[in-house]
């Protein structure tokens, strides 16, 4: 009987064992054929800025999570069974990922996604064609032309480190010549040119992406004019700030020289009633003299005084 009892045992734990064994793997690739991969991978490559987009997988009333991986041209062509998970795109809700990051040299890249949901995770959605960041799409920059005085500066849109940029510039005038400036970053202002006065110059710019080697196409040219428009401008300022302050010198100073007159050049002498003698020439004479030499000594002592006054 104890025999028996342990082939039993035997026999029992082998069953259960066959059970998880085979039980557990059938779960599992039943989940996954349960959850549809997402479809429809595309690369949108605009100015070096890369991203990856596919429709979205729709369960209704759940939310799905995608979750992308990469391998570079080495990992496929020697690793292949390695990809790596994306810097930005692990389990998140958009049918999107910025695979910038990822992309960092101009070989062919493979990309896959799938999608996740709980527990269950579909296959992976492989890129039909790899991607290699040469074929992205390089626009023409955007440029900010302003005049300071006589001088024009150019800004150019900032597209990140890996952008430079040509820019060319010539006088709007029969067979003038055209100048070329490489400029090595945007969003920062740049003196390009001192222009002559009652001249028009143009602009136009493209950028220039050393990485793959491929330029933009040049923008539009855009013209500044510096047309006799600054000089008037500084000397209307000039006439205007010259006119107000005559305006506010001369009666001041009129004001003032009407008031030292008044007080330094011959002040009323109040003579004593004793002196007052008009029946007399001669008197009258002498305090005539005396008056004069008065206001002489005034205007003599005072001198000083008037021109502490005038200060004042
Ligand atoms: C893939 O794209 C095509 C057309 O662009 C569309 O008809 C199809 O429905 C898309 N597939 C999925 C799964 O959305
Ligand atoms: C990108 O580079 C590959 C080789 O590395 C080349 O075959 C392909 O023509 C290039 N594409 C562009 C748009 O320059």
């Amino acid at each position: 009987t104890q025999t028996f009892t342990v082939v039993l045992k035997e026999i029992w734990t082998s069953l259960i064992m066959w059970f998880f064994y085979a039980l557990i793997p059938c779960l599992l690739t039943g989940a996954v054929a349960i959850l549809p991969a997402p479809q429809n991978l595309s690369v949108h490559s605009t100015n070096m800025k890369h991203l990856l987009i596919w429709s979205p997988v729709i369960i209704p009333g759940e939310t799905v999570y995608y979750s992308v991986e990469y391998q570079g041209e080495y990992e496929s062509l020697y690793t292949s069974h390695v990809w790596i998970p994306s810097s930005w795109c692990s389990l998140m809700e958009e049918p999107e990922c910025d695979v910038t990051d990822d992309i960092t040299a101009t070989v062919p890249y493979n990309l896959r996604v799938r999608a996740t949901l709980g527990s269950q995770s579909s296959a992976w959605s492989t890129l039909t064609q790899p991607f290699n960041r040469n074929s992205t799409i390089l626009t023409p920059p955007g440029m900010e032309l302003t005049k300071d005085g006589f001088h024009l500066v150019i800004e150019l849109e900032d597209l990140g480190p890996q952008f430079e940029f040509l820019v060319a510039y010539w006088k709007r005038e029969a067979g003038a010549k055209e100048h070329v400036k490489t400029v090595s970053s945007g969003g920062i202002p740049l003196h390009l040119v001192t222009m002559e006065p009652g001249a028009a110059y143009c602009v136009k710019a493209q950028t220039f992406v050393k990485a793959i080697g491929r330029h933009s196409a040049f923008s539009q040219a855009e013209c500044v004019e510096v047309q006799g428009e600054v000089l008037p401008l500084a000397l209307a300022l000039f006439a205007f700030v010259g006119f107000m302050l005559i305006l506010v010198a001369v009666p001041l100073s009129i004001w003032k020289t009407g008031q030292l007159l008044r007080y330094s050049c011959c002040p009323a002498v109040v003579l004593p009633d004793t002196l007052k003698v008009t029946n007399s020439p001669q008197k009258l004479i002498s305090c005539r003299k005396e008056e004069v030499d008065a206001c002489a000594m005034t205007a003599v002592l005072s001198s000083e005084e008037l021109f502490r006054t005038w200060i004042w």
